[in-house]
């Protein structure tokens, strides 16, 4: 909700009542393999694509200049955008980009950090070495409002060497309260072993039991997911990756089953997504299954499809 967060973000509808984004803020296609050929793009299977999202990076730099772009911002998995997992080769190509042209890269972390995708961060489950880090919700498990931000060599040497204050202080920053919370939290996951239990054990069930249960479902096109993080593409043509014409319809429709179910589910557009609690049980997954799979069946019967 600053200025330049709201400028950062590529949450459009957040733009025109605050005459956003301020000048110096430039975004570039994301690497959406689903929606690829609804794009334009045409049939790339998955790897070619994260190769021609990420030189699209390139192109747009070379556009503005080098010499006037400071960093390349991303969530490693983008979240509320709709869980779009990037192809593997996606960060490969754009770290050296950035590597090339001198760019920093930093990394969103707010949702794919402290364990959701079953390692402490997305930058370790993509192999990334970003410059900086911005950090929230996972840090306190969301017990307390605090967020986080961690800065590479690069620039934390840079800004000691400045010879000057960086302003940079909010009311609540460094709040004592909010960081015992963190920093307790932070403990009983190490303590209990929370992020490895997502890696190896509830996140691969969770991922499973989800493909399992959904991916031949007829108004299903795509199930996808890394840990505790998925989504479920809803679909008019199961055999094409194209959307409903009236995009969000389905996808609140199906919420509202979700809600009617008991189950708290949200839809971005028309895609089911999931991030449940770190500390889920296999046999709460399956509670999930069964409500979020009578919401879809209850969707596909109103349209004709099941
Ligand atoms: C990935 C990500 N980044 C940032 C934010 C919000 O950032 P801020 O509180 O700074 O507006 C959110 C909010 O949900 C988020 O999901």
């Amino acid at each position: 909700m600053t200025f330049g967060g709201a400028s950062l973000s590529g949450l459009a509808p957040m733009h025109p009542q605050w005459d956003l984004p301020l000048p110096g803020f430039a975004k570039v296609p994301t690497p959406y393999w689903f929606g690829a050929q609804a794009a334009g793009y045409g049939d790339l299977d998955p790897k070619e694509f994260g190769i021609v999202v990420a030189r699209q990076l390139e192109e747009r730099i070379l556009e503005l200049g080098p010499d006037r772009v400071a960093s390349f911002s991303a969530e490693p998995v983008q979240g509320a955008g709709g869980v779009i997992f990037p192809p593997a080769t996606y960060w490969p190509e754009v770290q050296a980009i950035c590597a090339k042209y001198d760019i920093l890269l930093h990394l969103d972390e707010v949702i794919t950090g402290f364990g959701r995708l079953g390692a402490w961060f997305g930058a370790h489950t993509y192999d990334i070495q970003p410059d900086l880090m911005t950090m929230a919700k996972g840090l306190s498990s969301g017990y307390q409002p605090i967020s986080a931000i961690s800065l590479g060599p690069r620039m934390a040497e840079t800004i000691l060497n400045a010879n000057e204050e960086l302003v940079h202080g909010f009311t609540y920053s460094g709040h004592p309260v909010a960081s015992a919370v963190a920093l307790k939290n932070l403990e009983v996951m190490e303590r209990e072993n929370i992020v490895s239990r997502v890696g190896t054990q509830i996140g691969p069930y969770f991922q499973r039991r989800l493909r399992e249960r959904f991916e031949a479902h007829p108004l299903v096109g795509e199930v996808r997911g890394e840990g505790l993080l998925a989504a479920i593409e809803l679909v008019p043509d199961k055999k094409r990756r194209a959307f409903f014409a009236d995009v969000g319809s389905v996808g609140t429709v199906c919420r509202n089953y979700c809600f009617d179910g008991g189950l708290v589910c949200r839809a971005i557009r028309d895609t089911m997504v999931l991030a449940p609690p770190l500390v889920i049980r296999e046999t709460e997954i399956e509670e999930i299954l069964e409500r979020l799979g009578m919401a879809i069946d209850r969707t596909a019967l109103d349209l004709g499809r099941l």
